[in-house]
């Protein structure tokens, strides 16, 4: 397989996660068993995923001028990220996520954007000639949406391949200025959100992913949880099946789903195959604890089974 080179123009997180028995109710304080602090962040996690996989990453964000900031930026080394447009803002902190985990490995996060909010489509413009070098360039929402359609519009300039994870979802992504998108990639949550169109049903998650296709975005893959994933593209739909696996910790599960998938597709796999990859990727991640530290590298994600 050929090395795929993936640019990331997005967050990163330190994710502070409580491991729970239950959810507290309001007014009230409870005792959690376990805690772990960890490296998040959508971006971040998206461009980790890909990392291990053995593609050649860099990374557009912004950290703050915090402790934070600085183990973001070596945990990027770590990885063999290249952190040349890595931004640190001065008197900013650093993004951090509050994350609960329950026991059925469900989780519910907050996000404190911090730096990320500070992310610009000048740090896209000064890495434009790195950019424009990569087969695929990932996006998501937790950084200024001026920037996303910002690196939209670069990429579609050099013909590179974009994708792009809407989440969170955001009522305010003005479709219309997807348009050259090369994937969509929302949850059914997220494309009800985007489209204000009801995707209860399989013929409803059509409906609104081809009304996306009609503004101009190339295909959709719609995330269905335990259910796989949809692609959507202007005259087929393929089914992608789900992985069964027993969940410890799904944090992070959606990000190492995207990140492979653009792993995959950026060395040389056709869309299907690549979310078939991405979907087994996926299911590893959710039977370890943490977000990062429960993606797989590429000797541990072979070792676990044959190639599709
Ligand atoms: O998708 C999971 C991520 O969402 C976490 O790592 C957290 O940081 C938030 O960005």
């Amino acid at each position: 397989m050929r090395k795929g080179r993936i640019g990331v123009v997005g967050s990163n997180m330190i994710d502070l996660i409580t491991y729970t028995d239950r959810m507290p109710g309001p007014g009230e304080t409870i005792e959690a068993p376990d805690f772990e602090l960890g490296f998040g962040g959508k971006g971040a996690n998206q461009a980790v995923a890909a990392a291990r996989l053995g593609s050649q990453v860099m990374m557009v964000t912004c950290v703050g001028d915090d402790m934070f900031g600085h183990q973001q930026i070596q945990n990027f080394t770590t990885n063999g990220i290249d952190t040349g447009h890595v931004r640190m803002v001065t008197g900013k902190p650093s993004g951090v996520a509050p994350i609960f985990v329950e026991p059925s490995g469900e989780n519910a996060i907050l996000i404190v954007k911090g730096a990320n909010a500070a992310l610009s489509p000048a740090d896209v413009d000064a890495a434009e000639a790195n950019l424009s070098q990569c087969d695929v360039i990932l996006m998501q929402l937790e950084v200024p949406l001026e920037v996303v359609y910002h690196t939209i519009a670069m990429a579609a300039r050099h013909g590179i391949t974009t994708v792009l994870n809407p989440a969170p979802a955001s009522r305010a992504l003005e479709v219309p200025r997807l348009s050259g998108l090369s994937f969509f990639c929302p949850n059914e949550t997220e494309l009800a959100t985007l489209t204000g169109l009801p995707t209860e049903t399989e013929a409803e998650i059509l409906t609104a992913a081809r009304q996306l296709i009609g503004q101009g975005i190339g295909q959709v893959v719609v995330t269905l949880g335990g259910r796989g994933a949809r692609l959507v593209t202007a005259d087929a739909v393929q089914d992608i099946a789900p992985v069964k696996v027993t969940p410890v910790d799904t944090t992070g599960a959606g990000d190492a789903f995207i990140g492979s998938f653009a792993h995959f597709f950026a060395s040389g796999m056709a869309a299907p195959q690549a979310l078939t990859q991405a979907a087994r990727y996926a299911a590893m991640s959710i039977t370890r604890r943490g977000t990062q530290k429960s993606y797989p590298t590429a000797q541990e994600f072979a070792a676990s089974g044959p190639a599709a």
